[in-house]
């Protein structure tokens, strides 16, 4: 991983190829400027107090600025980009800083002291035909736009991003470490016998992050709570068993996420085995991140692999490839192996063919597979099978087709553990993949 010092260079790059994808896209659309606002703060109901502001990802793919309330990037071909910077006269807030570092001379700077001085900013300037990309409001349907997220050149933009450039993968490089820094300390405190609150201030302390700043929210579950997909409470009581412990739990370093999960027992039997199946059949699917591969194939082997685990610890009597065909490996497996990750943690355009917004669906019985592309080098994707114990889906099943197929005396004994994911962030090169969470945690060893 590079000093933060050293990323100037590649953020040179990265611009230069933003550039280029950008222009192709806006020639195709036949579009003179983009204007792309960061976004406005949203208040909630009734009261004067704002939902934590999160900027629009097209602009944090152009600027490294999370402090960007009611900023432009506003981009003509050939032309300096302009960032049109809010810094207002407030005396309730602290104005944000100029912009500085590494990256702000590719930028003409324009500062701005109320948000509607924006109009000025971008009518002197823009001319031609203008595509706004942002979250419309009502009063700039008179500010000269001549389409607001024009969908044919979202799916041009959208399709591009797929590929990182080297400035990206290090940000992710950056992401993973903070991520496994929280994850080493969730584990000790998991250990220690905290409770799911104590773990997740733990974790969130140890990455560096204030809790806004995490990618999404933490999954801390213990026992029983693991078997729930999105589980999203910190129980602040401490149980009085540590069976099990699920985190799904991220960073992020200038915009770009780590997303990542891992299970531990709290001691040894058989579902820490079946954790250690899990890890095993997790990194033969990490090893076929490779380029030309359909990733669709990655989450049938998965739900394979899953069905011959739950196999093979007698919780199904099925054979892994009639679990497949039946559904029977649904019941366990219920979501999708992964998806792309970058600036957004399910990052945009998983089911596009190519620019022109051509999609591939997931495969028939797989509805939450979020991608199907067929991967390329600089692709950056998820690999994270798992299995759970959902006493709704069991008990679907047990009225079902499948009730016969599952030994339950056996699936009861694995009930209060809940669950077991396990997350990697994978990059796809040109030859062997790069795990960026394995590299993580291996670098803090
Ligand atoms: N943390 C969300 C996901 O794994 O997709
Ligand atoms: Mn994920
Ligand atoms: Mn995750």
């Amino acid at each position: 991983m590079l000093a933060t010092s050293q990323l100037a260079p590649l953020f040179d790059d990265h611009l230069r190829m933003q550039r280029q994808r950008t222009d192709e896209a806006m020639a195709a659309c036949k579009f003179d400027t983009l204007a792309i606002h960061a976004g406005s703060p949203h208040m909630l109901f009734l009261d004067d107090h704002p939902y934590p502001f999160k900027p629009n990802p097209h602009f944090k793919l152009w600027v490294p600025l999370e402090d960007a309330i009611d900023c432009w990037l506003v981009y003509r071909p050939g032309e300096k980009p302009r960032l049109i910077f809010l810094q207002p006269a407030d005396y309730w807030h602290k104005p944000p800083s100029l912009p500085h570092g590494f990256w702000t001379h590719h930028f003409q700077i324009e500062v701005i002291r109320e948000p509607g001085d924006a109009r000025r900013h971008l009518t002197q300037h823009v001319g031609g035909r203008c595509a706004f990309i942002g979250e419309w409001q009502e009063q700039f349907k008179d500010w000269g736009f001549a389409a607001a997220n024009p969908r044919e050149l979202l799916d041009r933009l959208h399709y591009r991003r797929a590929v990182k450039t080297e400035y990206e993968l290090e940000c992710m490089r950056h992401a993973s470490h903070a991520a496994a820094r929280g994850h080493v300390a969730a584990e000790a405190a998991f250990r220690a016998g905290k409770s799911e609150y104590e773990i997740h201030m733990a974790y969130v302390r140890a990455t560096g992050h204030s809790e806004r700043e995490l990618p999404y929210s933490n999954i801390v579950a213990l026992n029983t709570n693991a078997s729930v997909l999105h589980y999203q409470h910190q129980e602040r009581e401490t149980p009085a068993k540590h069976n099990s412990f699920l985190i799904d739990a991220g960073a992020q370093f200038h915009s770009y996420a780590a997303d990542v999960t891992r299970t531990y027992a709290g001691s040894d039997g058989d579902f820490a085995a079946l954790i250690a199946g899990m890890e095993s059949l997790q990194l033969q699917l990490c090893s076929q991140v490779r380029n030309g591969v359909d990733y669709a194939n990655i989450h049938l082997d998965a739900h394979l692999r899953i069905a011959g685990l739950l196999h093979d610890s007698g919780v199904i009597t099925l054979s892994a490839a009639d679990a497949v065909t039946s559904g029977l490996s649904g019941v366990f497996f219920p979501h999708g192996v992964g998806h792309l990750l970058g600036l957004q943690v399910h990052d945009v355009s998983g089911f596009a063919v190519d620019t022109t917004g051509k999609r591939k669906e997931s495969p028939k019985g797989h509805p939450y597979l979020r991608l199907t592309r067929t991967l390329e080098p600089g692709f950056v994707v998820t690999i994270e099978p798992g299995l759970y114990f959902i006493d709704m889906l069991l008990d679907e099943a047990r009225n079902g087709a499948h009730g016969r197929h599952i030994n339950w005396r056996r699936l009861d004994e694995f009930r209060p553990y809940g669950g077991i994911r396990v997350e990697d962030d994978v990059a796809c090169t040109a030859g062997a993949p790069e795990n960026l969470t394995r590299d993580a945690f291996a670098a803090l060893n």
